[in-house]
């Protein structure tokens, strides 16, 4: 694998791109460099540590600019997802490798049309899903694996944002111009979910509905709570979850196999192994690594940059854009849907 030093463009530069900025330039200053910038916002506040480390960086207000600049060889997108699908197929007819956040689109059509735009054409396409990389996550992974609980039977797991994140993002983001919190928040999870089961969802029925979070007098701007419940096409059962309710932010994962139970809340440092025999111990899984979101930020980022240097020039993970969003969607709909069916016809008529 030929290394290469990545010139980065950022498209938009919010939290979550002054967020992934910072850890290229805190943790990975040896693959690559913030390039250029763009903002719908004409002066974006950046921290001292962005403007100390970049402080000649263009920033632009279109996208389009960025784009044509050719140093730029790969752009982090951080829009809202309503821009997702327009700003990727832009980067990679420009020629640019993309890292997009999630979530990745707004509607299962646009799922279609992105899934077939990055498996018809060879680019470098990878989405900033970044809860696999978590230290428990991965300790998870491995385990689930291994078959350390035997064969898979069913999974309990539930979300609770807390209520001082329901207020700040709840409140002062999604009540602003912001879409839908449901399919924001549980794409993680339920992407998650799939991962370490290797499998997608075969069928979904779930509620959701608006709780509490809304501005006094006015009608609410997103529901705020969900349950959904399914099957995973390899015969897995699994519930999940999300409120806002709670003291804290939390996610609770619960496995029960042919073998016993893991648990895991998946920000803390370690998971519980409960084997059939009924004692119980706790597998250690600490970060190990700097940066946001429990260093998982850090492990994304750094292997999206050996992803660009390994040369594929095809999507990462491709059918993860079809996967990551359907089952929030469905749940929205309230009635028992066929995701499996609706996930194979798209990936057979590539
Ligand atoms: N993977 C994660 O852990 C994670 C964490 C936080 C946010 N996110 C995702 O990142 C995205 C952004 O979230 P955020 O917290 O940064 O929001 P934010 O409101 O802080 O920032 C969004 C920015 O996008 C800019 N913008 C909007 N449209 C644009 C356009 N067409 N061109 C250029 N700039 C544009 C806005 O001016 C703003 O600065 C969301 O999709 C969110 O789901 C992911």
């Amino acid at each position: 694998m030929a290394q290469t030093y990545h010139k980065v463009g950022f498209i938009a530069f919010g939290q979550r791109g002054q967020q992934l900025a910072e850890t290229l330039i805190n943790y990975l200053p040896e693959y690559g460099c913030p390039a250029a910038v763009c903002d719908l916002r004409k002066n974006p506040v950046v921290s001292p540590l962005f403007s100390f480390r970049c402080p000649d960086i263009p920033y632009v207000t279109d996208y389009r600019e960025l784009l044509a600049m050719p140093e730029i060889d790969s752009v982090i997108i951080s829009t809202y997802e309503d821009m997702h699908v327009e700003i990727v197929k832009a980067a990679i007819e420009a020629g640019k490798a993309v890292y997009c956040e999630k979530p990745i689109v707004q509607t299962l059509e646009e799922a279609e049309e992105l899934y077939r735009f990055v498996t018809n054409r060879p680019c470098q396409f990878q989405i900033g899903l970044n809860l696999p990389n978590f230290p428990v996550s991965l300790k998870l992974k491995e385990l689930l694996d291994q078959k350390i609980i035997g064969d898979l039977v069913m999974i309990r797991s539930a979300c609770d944002v807390g209520q001082d994140f329901a207020r700040n993002f709840l409140i002062n983001k999604f009540s602003g111009k912001r879409g839908n919190f449901i399919t924001a928040k549980l794409t993680h999870d339920t992407d998650l979910l799939q991962y370490l089961c290797g499998s997608y969802a075969e069928t979904v029925w779930g509620k959701t509905k608006n709780v509490m979070w809304r501005r006094h007098g006015e009608p609410p701007a997103t529901d705020d709570t969900a349950f959904m419940a399914g099957e995973l096409h390899n015969g897995v059962l699994f519930s999940q979850a999300l409120t806002s309710c709670g003291n804290g932010y939390e996610r609770k994962f619960h496995f029960f196999g042919t073998k016993g139970e893991l648990l895991a809340e998946i920000h803390g440092d370690g998971v519980t192994l409960k084997p059939a025999c009924g004692l119980s111990s706790t597998i250690p899984a600490p970060n190990l690594n700097g940066g946001g979101h429990n260093g998982a930020d850090f492990v994304t980022l750094r292997g999206f940059f050996d992803y660009l240097d390994s040369g594929v020039m095809a999507p990462r993970h491709p059918e993860r854009i079809l996967s990551s969003v359907m089952i929030p969607m469905a749940a929205i709909r309230n009635e028992l849907v066929q995701t499996g069916k609706w996930y194979r016809s798209v990936i057979e008529r590539g």
